[in-house]
């Protein structure tokens, strides 16, 4: 059976003080994890020390939001794979439709991206999704195939690591999930086409859903068999939200 994972991507949100109380909130809460149902949170990259202290023996796993495709080299402001992992994350957000909308991030550099994080020992987990626009006009698989493609033009499907997220941009941040039937034919068109690639590859690939993930819908969601966790935006600031959504995966977890 496939890992479940649950991400939390903190964005731009966050300080020393609300870092320590959301953490000593869900470490209460969930003071052993489920085996097999993996936790991940994501912070700002200021705080990845002071996440990683905080972390220590929970089982919880730190990733980043972000990363350069560079491994190193003369170009300010960037931030290395290879550093994120030195301070003890194992796995990286790459192509959030946030940086492909502000920072102009595109296919190729996700691409990139995906690459020099699997070189410096992190799981990129490669969000891919269409626009409003983009679905309106029927274009969705054409969309979600470019951007898969893209990054399996650099990763190496037999032995590279990676986890899969759909994460339509209509869906984020707007309080409106996609259904859980919209959720699963694309995370089953997604696993399909790599199956073309790699069957086994695709058997065992992480495929996770994010866009307005929250305690009230998290169960239907999760319920789809194609989906293999979620990527949580808002939700994954609240303790009480983000244990609760942990708590429907370990639930679908036990059904499967
Ligand atoms: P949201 O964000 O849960 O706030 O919609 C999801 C994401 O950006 O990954």
């Amino acid at each position: 059976m496939r890992k479940k994972w649950l991400v939390g991507n903190w964005k731009m949100h966050g300080n020393l003080a609300s870092n320590r109380t959301l953490i000593e909130q869900l470490r209460a809460e969930l003071p052993a994890l489920t085996e097999g149902v993996e936790m991940v949170v994501c912070p700002a990259f200021p705080y990845i020390p002071q996440l990683a202290e905080l972390l220590k023996s929970s089982g919880i796993h730190l990733g980043a939001q972000n990363a350069s495709d560079h491994l190193n080299g003369m170009y300010t402001g960037e931030v290395s794979p290879l550093m994120l992992h030195e301070l003890g994350c194992d796995s990286v957000i790459i192509g959030h439709s946030e940086r492909r909308y502000y920072q102009h991030e595109n296919d190729g550099l996700m691409g990139r991206k995906s690459l020099a994080a699997i070189d410096a020992g992190l799981v990129p987990i490669i969000c891919v999704g269409e626009t409003a626009e983009e679905r309106d006009a029927g274009r969705t698989h054409e969309v979600l195939a470019r951007q898969l493609d893209a990054a399996f033009g650099y990763i190496r499907t037999a032995h590279d690591k990676i986890i899969l997220a759909y994460e339509p941009r209509w869906a984020i941040g707007t309080g409106i999930a996609a259904t859980p039937e919209i959720v699963q034919e694309e995370l089953a068109f997604l696993r399909a086409r790599v199956a073309q690639r790699d069957q086994a590859f695709a058997d065992n690939l992480p495929i996770l859903y994010g866009g307005s993930v929250k305690a009230s819908n998290a169960s239907s969601l999760f319920n789809m068999p194609d989906i293999d966790g979620g990527l949580i935006g808002s939700a994954a600031l609240d303790a009480n939200e983000f244990v609760a959504i942990y708590k429907a995966l370990v639930a679908s977890h036990k059904e499967a």
